[in-house]
């Protein structure tokens, strides 16, 4: 019998094909999350789970699931999966990890350039009819320039970030976990620099962190007390990595210029005070949304789904404890 495979969302062809060669393929054609009853009635008798970042996979789901071998989500991140249940059922979790660094890192530059030039402004104004014309001191915004930029997360993703940096001639610190290589550091140009030190010094903080415990609410009302007046915040990592309500409030008190948001605490909902602030830009989740990068990242899930059904490790995994003292057929 074929294997059988859920998909909690639809695939770019090229995905899809390579799946519908190892297995059967029931897909989810909406574009909204599957809901938990629907899961849990889907999922049964399914060998594999190919799933997006909105669709819940908790114990109670993958409990139901008893042939289920393997959960493939299609992001790098995977807080929307419980890995400890699934690694206690011995199911392998894959993510898309490489794929999207340079895609998400472009992103972020568009968020830093567009809050920072008031693109939106300026895009919503051209269209509006009421323009009358250039104007000395019209929609003026900071520079980017020569400024201090603050990575938070020198992984994958804020290396390369810091890497474009370099055009703009800027200065770059960074703090993380662990302090990077020293040929790292000069390879980049970049500097180590405290949480209070980063925060104080930079005139754009960029976030750049996976969303862990110790990395929640990593910015709340004392960090907003630490940024500089007129500093801008661009978080294109996860939102519960910002306490949402504080920053609104801490926007509306002008402790910092502005902010420049592509995730959120509980998306699809955006605090209403964010909405209303007009030195914030706001973006649905979009930093890895290219065509070229998406493709890449059904293509990376369907890869991790075939070497689950052929009984091999997966090239992404995330849960290696799964596989520990297994022989997979490649090495046996
Ligand atoms: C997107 O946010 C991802 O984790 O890939």
């Amino acid at each position: 019998m074929p294997a059988r495979v859920l998909l909690t969302r639809a695939l770019p062809e090229e995905a899809t094909a390579v799946l519908r060669k190892h297995a059967e393929l029931d897909v989810h054609e909406g574009e909204s999350p599957l809901s938990k009853a629907e899961l849990i009635e889907r999922v049964r008798g399914k060998q594999a789970l190919v799933c997006q970042l909105t669709q819940r996979v908790d114990a109670e789901v993958l409990g139901a699931a008893s042939e289920l071998r393997g959960v493939a989500n299609v992001a790098v991140g995977f807080d929307n999966i419980d890995v400890k249940a699934a690694t206690a059922r011995s199911i392998a979790v894959t993510n898309t990890p490489g794929v999207l660094d340079e895609t998400t890192a472009d992103f972020t530059w568009a968020l830093l350039l567009g809050v920072a030039r008031r693109v939106v402004e300026g895009h919503r104004l051209a269209r509006s009819g009421q323009w009358k014309g250039w104007d000395l001191m019209q929609l003026l915004g900071t520079d980017v320039h020569g400024k201090t930029l603050g990575i938070v997360g020198l992984g994958r993703i804020g290396q390369r970030v810091a890497r474009r940096a370099r055009g703009f001639g800027m200065r770059v610190l960074y703090c993380d976990a662990a302090r990077a290589a020293a040929e790292v550091e000069r390879e980049l140009g970049v500097e180590w620099a405290e949480k209070e030190r980063l925060l104080r010094e930079s005139d754009f903080v960029s976030l750049h962190v996976p969303l862990l415990p110790e990395t929640r609410h990593w910015m709340g009302p004392a960090e907003f007390e630490l940024m500089k007046p007129t500093a801008y915040l661009v978080n294109a990592s996860r939102g519960p990595v910002v306490d949402e309500a504080a920053l609104a409030e801490a926007l509306e008190q002008k402790k910092f210029a502005g902010a420049a948001l592509d995730v959120f605490e509980q998306e699809p909902k955006i605090h209403p005070k964010l909405l209303a602030l007009p030195n914030v830009l706001l973006a649905p989740h979009i930093a890895s949304a290219s065509v070229e990068t998406r493709t890449r990242m059904a293509m990376v899930a369907a890869e991790n789904v075939v070497a689950v059904l052929s009984g091999q490790r997966p090239p992404n995994l995330v849960n290696p404890e799964v596989y520990e003292g297994k022989t997979t057929c490649k090495e046996g």
